[in-house]
């Protein structure tokens, strides 16, 4: 089965995965015309697509094929004008709040934006007859994985305020397709690493803390287990399904298992510097999942996906990003956004 696709909504296409896929997506799809929603919270950054912005104003308005609108996919009244405008035959959905440390302190957006914002979404995408929607869900709904992967059929035991809430919007998404027929298909990343991540988690926290001369906070002991995902291979494979999956299905996209200690150490060796001199560990999150570990084979077996980058050698072309768009990390590291939360993470100060 294979779709092509006309007109698509992404929400969240501002923020760091979203931004990757929308560019994938604008250059691999070139029928397609894309509107992306997002509120611009303190992860959204149009900065993210200058590019595409710049390559855009060069066209007429008949052959512009990309529109932003500021907004808030809690917004029932904005959803129905977007969809009614849009006609879309695909959504893909990645608008959330998507840091555990932040959630620990408050869960208000986190239930606001990924449970709340997942049913207004789904019910507008329902009331219109989207022909696919695609949910971005996260490994970490199945919490720790002691030992073995855990798969598509897993049970979800998410073990932090974040995942609880993506668990529930993956749920909720569920309940949708048994009771509605509702027609989507839920994708489960891992730990995605790659240009544009906002700088307060592990990798480009680490890259810029060192680019800035400043020690990398390390929760506990460093060894927790985390599946590495390069966001290109995870944007491949948000492609390869929106475009091939059977609808009502869920896939696990697997990475590269490293400890947080051992990316450090690679990030470090990259940029020439000594681990024992950079190095600061600091308190561990409360419940922190000491290991994520999903089975990716369902997709590499029904779909034929295979991942292209490698953590080591990946790695260094991230380090060299981020070492040559320091403009676009020192902007957001000057912001009261980064700043607030910057210093009680850094210091593992949990309340
Ligand atoms: N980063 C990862 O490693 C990872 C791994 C697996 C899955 N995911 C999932 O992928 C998605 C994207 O993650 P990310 O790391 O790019 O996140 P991000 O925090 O970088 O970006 C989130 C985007 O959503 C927007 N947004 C937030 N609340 C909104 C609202 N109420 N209405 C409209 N837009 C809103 C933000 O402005 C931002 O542009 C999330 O659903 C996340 O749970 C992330």
């Amino acid at each position: 089965m294979e779709h092509e696709f006309g007109s698509v909504l992404i929400t969240g296409g501002s923020g760091f995965i979203g931004s990757n896929f929308l560019r994938y997506f604008y250059h691999a799809h070139p029928q397609a015309r894309i509107v992306n929603l997002d509120l611009l919270t303190y992860a959204g950054n149009p900065e993210n697509l200058r590019d595409l912005e710049t390559l855009e104003a060069g066209r007429t308005e008949a052959q512009r094929r990309y529109r932003f609108v500021q907004g808030d996919i809690c917004d029932e009244v904005l959803l129905e004008k977007v969809f009614s405008a849009g006609r879309f035959d695909l959504v893909v959905h990645f608008a959330a709040e998507s840091h555990v440390d932040r959630s620990i302190f408050s869960m208000v957006h986190f239930v606001r934006t990924n449970i709340e914002g997942t049913r207004v979404l789904v019910e507008t995408a329902r009331r219109h007859a989207i022909p696919r929607f695609v949910n971005i869900s996260t490994d970490e709904v199945y919490g720790t994985i002691a030992a073995g992967y855990a798969a598509e059929h897993a049970q979800l035991k998410p073990s932090n305020p974040y995942s609880a809430s993506k668990a529930g919007a993956d749920l909720l998404v569920q309940a949708y397709m048994r009771t509605h027929n509702f027609p989507a298909i839920i994708v489960r990343g891992s730990n995605n690493y790659g240009p544009y991540q906002y700088p307060e988690k592990l990798i480009p926290l680490a890259l810029t803390n060192v680019l800035e001369g400043k020690k990398v906070p390390l929760h506990g002991n460093g060894r927790h287990v985390r599946s590495w995902l390069h966001v290109q291979d995870f944007c491949r494979a948000i492609d390869l399904v929106a475009h091939a999956a059977p609808v009502h299905s869920l896939y696990n996209v697997a990475g590269e298992e490293r400890t947080n200690l051992e990316v450090v150490d690679c990030i470090l060796r990259h940029l020439g510097k000594d681990p024992a001199a950079c190095l600061q560990y600091v308190n561990d999150r409360p419940g922190a999942d000491l290991r994520y570990a999903v089975d990716g084979s369902k997709l590499e077996g029904e779909l034929g996906f295979s991942r292209v980058h490698r953590f080591e050698e990946a790695i260094g072309d991230v380090v060299r990003w981020y070492a040559a768009n320091q403009t676009w990390w020192k902007n957001i590291r000057l912001k009261p956004g980064f700043l607030e939360h910057y210093e009680r993470q850094s210091n593992g100060r949990w309340c």
